[in-house]
């Protein structure tokens, strides 16, 4: 029995992608369990670069089942869109290489405008979304006015929950002074996505469970980032849905005692999109410097990443809430050059030294970090194949990380291709 999350230990692009795509290939299924189309994964095999953003990054093997679970929220203008792309890179997309969950949500037309329209009206207390609809999606889930995928296979139910909500969408639009959306024009697009879906629909509960008892692998791939999580992140600056490790119990209807393993994708820096507190941000320079050369740039919507030091309170934090069994360590080969390197270590706050992350964005703004300083390494780094083969001081880096964190590091990355992959641990 073999089930392992892979999941963001940060604010999310810490490489979770290429590591599930290096992981995928001795597993048998891919599932995504919560978010959506916010997400942006890339995966780099031998001079190809591929974007994934809805589809589970097992899709470019062809011999992978790869599943969108009922934790995520679903566009299927995004879903065809993206597999139109996939096509274009000679990518198979078939049932056989993707099923999706009948109860998984829906984004329509008016969480897009809605995630517009209100992170607009936050002006400049906005948290800058993605604007895919993620949070109005999630919201209609909870107040159970949501119409999932197994509501869009059946036309007259579909027709019935879409009128009710266009008709008190259309009134919320108006409040915020949006233009309102049309009935008949979103009814006949989703019709047509529901006959181009129907083969990929199952329930996806009972294939996992039935593949992890017959030994299948099954590797669930996270979305965003431990500190994104609408629990454990920095609310309210965080995605809608939960994304450490719980996420996956609910998300793909999976027992927790089922899951084998947890794997905390981490960057060697720390990097976020919009808004929201980052004790270690550098707002100089070397941030600078790390954004070039790291390309720190979104995948989903190009805005310019924020970059600063590793902070391992976040990893600790990461380690104890998702119960990791270990970090994958990513992109160790963008600070080479560095002469020295600084990694958080605590956060002192009102006289005191904590190693957790406060709930409280006030508490939190009063944290300054404390800093612990390495010596850098040199671009070698990126031609390593092996642990040996590492530089000294990126090893005494990583050490630190396993000491401070009581996880051990099970690879690092050392470049972006599949192969620049160093194996430390079997998982
Ligand atoms: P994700 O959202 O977690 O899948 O990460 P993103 O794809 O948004 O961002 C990670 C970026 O770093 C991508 O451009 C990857 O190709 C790249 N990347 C991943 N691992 C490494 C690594 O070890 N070294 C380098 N240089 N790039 C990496
Ligand atoms: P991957 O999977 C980084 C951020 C947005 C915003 C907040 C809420 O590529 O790591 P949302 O549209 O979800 O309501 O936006 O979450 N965010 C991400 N940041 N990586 C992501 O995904 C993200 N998905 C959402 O920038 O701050
Ligand atoms: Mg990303």
């Amino acid at each position: 029995m073999s089930a392992l999350v892979v999941l963001g230990a940060q604010w999310g692009d810490e490489g979770k992608g290429k590591m599930t795509d290096y992981l995928a290939e001795t597993a048998d299924v891919v599932v995504r369990f919560q978010g959506g189309n916010n997400a942006g994964h890339t995966v780099e095999v031998g001079d190809k670069q591929y974007k994934l953003h809805l589809i589970p990054s097992g899709i470019l093997y062809d011999d992978k089942l790869n599943i969108i679970g009922n934790g995520v929220v679903l566009d299927p203008k995004a879903l065809f869109e993206e597999a139109n792309y996939l096509k274009g890179l000679g990518v198979k997309f078939t049932p056989e290489k993707l099923l999706i969950s009948d109860r998984a949500q829906l984004i329509m037309p008016y969480h897009r405008v809605l995630d517009g329209l209100k992170e607009k009206a936050r002006g400049k207390a906005d948290i800058g979304t993605t604007g895919k609809g993620i949070g109005p999606c999630y919201t209609d889930k909870a107040e159970r006015s949501g119409i999932r995928v197994c509501d869009l296979m059946n036309k007259e139910v579909f027709e019935k929950k879409l009128r009710r909500n266009i008709e008190d969408k259309n009134a919320i639009i108006e409040l915020y002074g949006g233009e309102t959306l049309d009935f008949d024009t979103i009814y006949k697009e989703y019709l047509d996505y529901a006959e181009r879906m129907r083969e990929h629909v199952t329930d996806i509960s009972v294939r996992i469970y039935d593949d992890i008892k017959n030994n299948k692998k099954v590797l669930f791939e996270g979305a965003q980032g431990s500190l994104l999580d609408i629990d454990y992140g920095t609310y309210p600056y965080v995605t809608s849905s939960n994304t450490i490790a719980g996420g996956v119990c609910t998300g793909a209807g999976v027992g927790p005692t089922m899951i084998t393993n947890a794997v905390g994708i981490a960057k060697a820096y720390t990097t976020r999109v919009g808004k929201g507190p980052f004790p270690t941000e550098l707002n100089d320079e070397t941030g600078d410097w790390i954004r070039e050369k790291g390309h720190e740039y979104g995948v989903t919507t190009g805005r310019s990443r924020r970059c600063g030091w590793l902070d391992l309170v976040i990893l600790k934090s990461t380690a104890r809430i998702s119960g990791l069994t270990s970090f994958a360590v990513t992109k160790i080969d963008t600070l080479a050059g560095l002469e020295k390197i600084k990694v958080c270590i605590g956060y002192k706050f009102e006289g005191k030294v904590i190693d957790y992350f406060p709930a409280s964005l006030e508490d939190l703004a009063k944290c300054e970090p404390i800093y612990e300083e390495f010596d850098g390494w040199d671009e070698s780094v990126a031609a390593a194949t092996s642990y040996e083969e590492l530089p000294e001081n990126a090893k005494k880096y990583l050490k630190r990380i396993e000491e401070f964190t009581d996880t051990r590091v099970s690879s690092v990355g050392v470049g972006p291709k599949r192969s620049q992959t160093i194996n430390i641990a079997e998982l």
